[in-house]
């Protein structure tokens, strides 16, 4: 029996993965999991019971109480809410605590796109499609300062690309699950790229992975 078609799609924040593990779900009709707004609810949910981010056991049980339906607060789109994760998602206690939501969405029998930092590495290793998406921390700041200036956030260029830097070395380095390719992910450097570029090509490395797939 083969796997189900899960596409994974990890990478650094800004990188264009977001846009791209969207747009390949409405391709694929599949239904998408942002895991970092798992992160981001932890985060979020920790500081506003008053808890302290570096408190392992405080978040995780935070964590264990989260469900998939408590995605939608617009709070946790914040530039606050991704530094919130990305301090949140170094302790193993609560990258364990939102595990088995994952693997659960991961082992959907019809399928799924799983977006993230660790979901070709760790989550869905099986995974038939695995993509890297990157850019430079420049464009990357450059995006998420125009996206969070369209949300009202005042902030500048320049400490977006700051958070930027930060994050990616925290991500990075931490010794639980960190951030980077799986050894058969197809990497995607959207720096020259438009959206509809990256959509594009992420599609056709999808696409050979599914003949892959289906010929299996
Ligand atoms: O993709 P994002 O910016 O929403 O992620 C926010 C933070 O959550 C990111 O800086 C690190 C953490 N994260 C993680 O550790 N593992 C994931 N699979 C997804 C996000």
């Amino acid at each position: 029996m083969r796997p189900p078609f899960v596409i994974t799609v990890d990478g650094p924040a800004a990188s264009g993965k977001g846009t791209v593990a969207s747009g390949l779900a409405a391709v694929y009709g599949l239904p998408m999991l942002d895991s970092g707004l798992l992160y981001r609810a932890v985060g979020v949910l920790a500081q506003r019971a008053g808890l302290d981010l570096d408190d392992a056991a405080a978040a995780a049980g935070i964590a264990q109480g989260l469900t998939v339906g408590q995605l939608t607060d617009p709070a946790f789109r914040t530039r606050a809410a991704g530094e919130a994760a990305s301090r949140v998602a170094v302790h193993p206690a609560v990258r364990l605590a939102l595990r088995e939501l994952q693997l659960s969405f991961a082992r959907r029998p019809g399928g799924a796109v799983l977006d993230g930092r660790d979901q070709g590495t760790v989550i869905c290793p099986e995974a038939p499609a695995k993509l890297y998406v990157s850019a430079s921390p420049e464009v990357r700041a450059t995006r998420r300062w125009k996206q969070l200036a369209a949300q009202g956030e005042a902030v500048t260029y320049d400490e977006i690309l700051a958070d930027i830097v930060r994050r990616d070395e925290r991500d990075g380095s931490r010794a639980d699950s960190p951030m980077r390719p799986a050894p058969d992910a197809v990497l995607l450097d959207t720096s020259e790229m438009t959206i509809e570029q990256a959509a594009d090509a992420a599609r056709r490395i999808v696409e050979a992975a599914r003949a892959r797939w289906e010929a299996s």
